[in-house]
Order: C-alpha cells, then sequence, then structure tokens
C-alpha cells in the first residue's frame, strides 16, 4: 500500500462549522441489518460525537483503532472511521481485519475525497467512502448496507476477492453491446440508455450500461443518476475487483434496476484509463452480467477501439442526413480495416421519419447494412433527456420506444415478454 497520510484536514471542511455537534436532522433507526453493532472511531472527540450523534443511539465511540479491537468478538460491527484515520497505519489494521475478522466492515469518512485516497481506502478493505458534507441519510444508508454484508451471502466469508455472492455466468459470458458513431450527436447516448433500460426490464440476468464516453458522458444525466462512484475508480480496481466492490461502485437505476458505470467527473480523469484497462473491466462485468451495453464518443481512440474489439455487436447510430451517412460510411471502411465482422454490426437509423428527405432503402443500399432499428423523430426523446427518464419508461406507447423495445429483442434470446408494471425488475445487489 502507498505510504500517504490522508488524514489531515480542517474540521470546516468537514461539515463542522460548530464547537458544538450539530443535532441530526432526524433520529435515524439504531437497529442495523443482523443485529450488527456500530462504533466511530477518530482521534477529534468533536468529530466521533458528531458522527456518532448522526448514527443514533447506543453507538460506541473509540479514539484510535486499537482501543475499537478490544469490543471485537462480540458479533458483526460496523465501524465509521472519520478523517483521521486516513493513514497508513491505520490502513494496514483495516487491511488485517478484511483478512482476519470477517465480521468488521469499515466505512471512510472523509474531508476531501481523491482518486488516490478511494483507491487507497478501498485496497486495504474499506466498504465505503463518503466524503464532506456529510449527509446524516448516505451515512445511515450506508452502514445499514454494510451491515447486511457482514452476514448476507456475498460477506459470508469476508471480502476474499472472490465475488462470492454474484451468481456468475459459467461458460456463458455477458453480451457486449457497444453504441457507437462517427458523427457526434447522432443518437448514441439517447441509444445506449433506452436499449440497457428495455434489456434491464425484461432480462433476468443483470445488465451493465458503461458509459464509455469518458470525456464528456452523459448517461447518468440521461437516467437522472447521482452516482458516487465512476469508471475511475472501478478501473483503477481491476486487480482487485470483487462483488463487494462491484455492489460500492456501480449506480443502480432503480425504475430498472440497471446498473451503471457513469463518466468520470472531471474530463481530465479520462486521460488515465487505458484501453486495455477499459477491455479488463468489460470482461470482468461480463462474468456475471447478461449484457453490457457501452456508450462510446464519436471518436476512434486507443479506448473506443479496445472497447469496439472487445464488443460482441457494434450498434452503428446514424441520423438521416448526408453528412451522417458519410460519416458513418467512413466508419464503416475503418471498422473493416479493423477486421470487424460485418454481421457484429447493426445499423440503428436515427430520426428515420418520412419527413426527412432521404431515402431509407438508399441509405441502407449505400451503407451496404440492412437497418436494426428505425427511430422516428419524436419531440418525445429530447423531453425525456431532459428530465433524466427513457422513453422506454416514460412514452412507453411512442414510435420510439416501441423501435427501441424491437432493437433489445434482437438481443434477447427467450426473452420474457416486456413488462408495463416492470414486476420483472430484479435487484441483483443487497
Ligand atoms: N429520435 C430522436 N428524436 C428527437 N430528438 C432526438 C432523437 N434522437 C436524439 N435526439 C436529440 O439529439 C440529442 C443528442 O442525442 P445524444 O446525446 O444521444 O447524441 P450522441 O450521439 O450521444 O451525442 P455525442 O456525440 O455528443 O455523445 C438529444 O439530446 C436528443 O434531444
Ligand atoms: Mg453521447
Amino acid at each position: 500500500m502507498e505510504e500517504h497520510d490522508f488524514s489531515s484536514f480542517a474540521l470546516d471542511d468537514f461539515g463542522l462549522e460548530n464547537e458544538q455537534p450539530a443535532a441530526p436532522s432526524a433520529a435515524p433507526d439504531p437497529k442495523l441489518p443482523n443485529g450488527a453493532g456500530l462504533a466511530v472511531v477518530d482521534t477529534d472527540r468533536a468529530v466521533r460525537d458528531y458522527l456518532a450523534q448522526q448514527l443514533g443511539e447506543g453507538v460506541a465511540a473509540e479514539a484510535s483503532l486499537a482501543e475499537l479491537e478490544q469490543r471485537f468478538g462480540m458479533g458483526p460491527i460496523v465501524v465509521v472511521l472519520g478523517p483521521s484515520c486516513a493513514t497508513p497505519a491505520d490502513f494496514a489494521m483495516v487491511e488485517r481485519w478484511s483478512r482476519t475478522n470477517p465480521e468488521v466492515g469499515a466505512i471512510l469518512v472523509t474531508s476531501e475525497l481523491t482518486t488516490e485516497l478511494l483507491q487507497t481506502a478501498l485496497r486495504a478493505g474499506v466498504k465505503d467512502v463518503l466524503s464532506a458534507p456529510i449527509d446524516q441519510m448516505q451515512l445511515v444508508d450506508a452502514t445499514g448496507r454494510v451491515a447486511e454484508g457482514l452476514s448476507g451471502p456475498i460477506m459470508a466469508t469476508g471480502s476474499t476477492g472472490d465475488g462470492e455472492g454474484l451468481e456468475y455466468l459459467d461458460g456463458d459470458p455477458g453480451k457486449v453491446l457497444s453504441v457507437f458513431s462517427t458523427k457526434g450527436g447522432s443518437g448514441k447516448s439517447v441509444t445506449a440508455t433506452n436499449l440497457a433500460c428495455a434489456l434491464a426490464k425484461r432480462s433476468d440476468k443483470p445488465v451493465v450500461l458503461i458509459d464509455g464516453h469518458l470525456q464528456f458522458g452523459d448517461v447518468a444525466v440521461m437516467l437522472k443518476l447521482q452516482p458516487q462512484h465512476t469508471v475511475v475508480d472501478a478501473v483503477s480496481q481491476i486487480d482487485k475487483l470483487d462483488a463487494v466492490m462491484v455492489r460500492d461502485l456501480m449506480t443502480e437505476h432503480e425504475e430498472t434496476g440497471l446498473l451503471v458505470l457513469p463518466a468520470p467527473l472531471e474530463p481530465t480523469f479520462a486521460d488515465q484509463i487505458t484501453g486495455d484497462q477499459m477491455k479488463a473491466l468489460v470482461d470482468f462485468v461480463r462474468s456475471f452480467a447478461g449484457h453490457i451495453v457501452i456508450d462510446l464518443p464519436a471518436i476512434f481512440n486507443e479506448v473506443v477501439l479496445s472497447l469496439i474489439e472487445t464488443s460482441d455487436e457494434i450498434l452503428l447510430v446514424a441520423g438521416l442526413d448526408i453528412p451522417n451517412i458519410k460519416n458513418v460510411k467512413i466508419g464503416l471502411s475503418t471498422l473493416a480495416l479493423l477486421n470487424i465482422p460485418k454481421e457484429k454490426l447493426h445499423l440503428v437509423l436515427n430520426r428515420a421519419d418520412s419527413r426527412v428527405k432521404l431515402d431509407v432503402g438508399e441509405v441502407e443500399k449505400t451503407l451496404q447494412l440492412k437497418a436494426a432499428a428505425h427511430v422516428p423523430s419524436d419531440v418525445v426523446v429530447p423531453i425525456s433527456v431532459n428530465k433524466g427518464h427513457p422513453v422506454v419508461l416514460s412514452a412507453t406507447k411512442s414510435g420510439v420506444a416501441r423501435a427501441f423495445e424491437q432493437l433489445a429483442s434482437r438481443f434477447l434470446d427467450g426473452a420474457v415478454e416486456v413488462n408495463e408494471q416492470s414486476s420483472s425488475r430484479r435487484r441483483f445487489f443487497g
């Protein structure tokens, strides 16, 4: 582990403006799943009192991890580590617990979350990292989640790194569907989000959506998600990825159960990610997901090439105008040069209305590719984008929704029928 001390922090940064701890907005339920106990640790008394108060009655508070250890052996315990615990010595101790004390689950609270700190903490076996300002509900939710894991199937023997608790698809890895286009703004993200939601509603296996538009991805916005973690966190954990981490790093789309790994919040983080890392991530995810949809940017760079090469199916999105068709033709020759088999390509004609001037048949002839989907131009699309509620969920009767549902059917063997009530939705974690 890197010898880096992250523990220095300003009390104000941490959200403690007053000397006196702020009163919690609502008394949280102190009962954790599985009868787990709760403890907070921080060298600063004001910080540990504040954290303990946020968590409710009966929370043990200790100044050091060594003192806390004396409480072990009395059943599952969730430990909330204050910012002063972000030291190499304390991380080493947490790392030891993750090997020897499967009944202990640690959460780190920090004043400032950096990629490096997140990596160090997760590598040490910390189950979740929360950054200031601390939201009481977030903290309570996190302790509940970690407590559940302590005796649940995922953590029955501790986080061993083998993803216990997830159903692995033995000998039947998930299908990777990349949504690509050589023209920006052609409708890739609209296609990727709608396809992923349609698959998640109907598939009996987990469906994962990865935002491969690392610089300016907008999958999270289109699904109205507020993710805690992004692709950057996931790729930095590839060598240690396990089921617990997957749950912690992906954001679940409540309505469909879709698991989403969004793009980095800062475009500069994108530069740190290589094609090999993305490929390794996708290879890991396909071991438990039935389908992995990847939204790509309209460029051929190293990351995009690796993802295209690793994809089972490539959906090429094209608008029905001359610049779009010209670009798709160029893109098709590039894909041919890369030896991508034509059978993998599926043309999605977007805004394929009778109102536009180009004839669909002519376009298919020019591209020597039959369209897999004709998505009409409809105002329901920008409305759904602005609401963060995909058309397949918000305007189910529209031609656009029907086109995306039909597209999804192509990739579902023996798919269950579309259920308007989304009762087929399944939770795969937690
Ligand atoms: N079928 C459609 N009908 C009406 N509007 C559409 C349709 N498809 C896409 N749009 C509009 O076009 C905009 C761009 O779509 P989208 O973001 O999916 O493109 P993109 O290819 O992902 O763009 P980028 O290259 O920037 O990633 C959307 O915000 C949406 O409002
Ligand atoms: Mg996009």
